[in-house]
């Protein structure tokens, strides 16, 4: 429950109100890096988190500390909880695939980080079983619920025909999978367990974000470096999309310091063009903690205009689409079967290493 006499946006509960029946009984699996923004979320939303598990205890007991949640020693208890609905999955990517297949299978709505699983084959299983279950399955793409990138999706009518656009990630500094806090021994930089190296982590995050943007591309070329130990270390790639516009996918890795706008070491930078004018949105942080940009250069010249005034924790938005989502039967954000269909683009760009042509992109979803 939330803390008396703190401001929530959610209004889910306040303090002092009972639960709402219709609120979802939520448990939370894997309680590492990314547990901490969703709890956050939750909390800044007023949702209740009831149940937590980790194979670290301690991180479990911390969680449940922090959210006033009961510890369950295993998933399967977790699972088995007839209070619990939903459960959230925030386990390292090779785990993905049994806990949300283990998840649909007891009855649950799932809410799963991302990627789906670490192979197209698996997701497009879970893509299938979750849309048989009729239960809601929402991803972790956040950034469809960040202010500038959701802002840039809502105007883009008002630039059609929309002619071209680009999308660019640069991390400077320390590279993602050698940052602080990471060990060597993370699953994090272990190419198999994660399925991927920058390209997986990172690059699904902006695949999401496009298609959400324009839909299916039906082909890609583009290259594909890797580094010693396998990581996709720089990307670069062009979409083409069945109506015949192009986007552009770029990102890089420099060991530079604070190239980012604010001096960050993480910039997205989302540029869309169109007949009409042109939207751009600038994330400096993948927590959204550094408030992100989104402007609006119109056609008539009376620009470039700031296209939001507020700022909203991305994570609180998330898990209020889940709940609502849930409420509604029907998923708000980024479905099981979006990502199946950003780990099969992601699947066909590894092949861009080894291919100089155009692959087209043939979707089993
Ligand atoms: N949306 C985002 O921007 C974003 C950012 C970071 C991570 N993620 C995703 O979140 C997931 C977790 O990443 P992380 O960085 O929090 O990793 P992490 O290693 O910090 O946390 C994973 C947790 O799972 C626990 N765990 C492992 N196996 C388990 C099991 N079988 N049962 C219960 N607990 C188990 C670990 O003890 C650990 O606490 C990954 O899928 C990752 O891709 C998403």
């Amino acid at each position: 429950m939330p803390a008396a006499g703190r401001h929530h946006r959610g209004h889910i509960v306040s303090a002092g109100q009972t639960l709402d029946p219709n609120v979802p009984g939520i448990g939370l699996t894997g309680c590492g890096i990314i547990s901490q923004c969703l709890l956050e979320g939750a909390e800044l939303a007023g949702i209740p988190i009831r149940a937590v598990c980790d194979v670290d205890r301690e991180k479990a007991a911390r969680a449940a500390q922090r959210v006033g949640a009961r510890v369950r020693e295993t998933y399967e208890e977790l699972l088995a909880d007839p209070d619990i609905q939903a459960v959230i999955i925030a386990l390292p990517n090779d785990a993905h695939y049994f806990a949300a297949l283990q998840a649909l299978d007891a009855g649950k709505h799932v809410f799963c980080e991302k990627p789906l699983t670490t192979s197209a084959a698996q997701s497009l299983e879970v893509a299938r079983r979750a849309e048989a279950s009729g239960l809601v399955f929402q991803m972790g793409y956040m950034k469809r619920f960040n202010p500038a990138f959701s802002a840039v999706k809502q105007r883009l009518h008002q630039i059609a025909p929309v002619t071209t656009a680009s999308f660019r990630l640069t991390v400077s500094g320390d590279p993602v999978l050698e940052g602080p806090g990471r060990e060597p021994s993370s699953w994090h930089a272990d190419i198999k367990r994660a399925g991927g190296g920058f390209l997986v982590h990172s690059g699904s995050h902006l695949l999401d974000l496009m298609m959400f943007y324009f839909g299916l591309p039906e082909a890609v070329w583009g290259s594909l470096r890797r580094d010693a130990s396998g990581n996709e270390y720089t990307n670069s790639f062009m979409f083409r999309f069945p109506d015949g516009l192009y986007v552009s996918l770029q990102m890089v890795q420099t060991r530079a310091r604070g190239l980012g706008y604010a001096g960050s070491t993480w910039e997205e930078i989302v540029e869309v063009n169109g007949v009409n004018g042109r939207l751009a949105a600038r994330g400096a942080d993948w927590m959204g903690k550094i408030p992100p940009r989104a402007t609006f250069h119109p056609a008539d010249g009376e620009g470039p205009r700031e296209l939001f005034t507020f700022w909203e924790s991305q994570w609180a938005e998330e898990m209020k689409a889940f709940v609502t989502g849930i409420a509604e039967g029907r998923c708000l954000g980024s479905t099981a079967a979006d990502g199946y269909r950003v780990d099969y683009v992601l699947e066909q760009l590894k092949r861009l290493e080894n291919e100089s042509g155009a692959l087209e992109l043939r979707y089993e979803l």
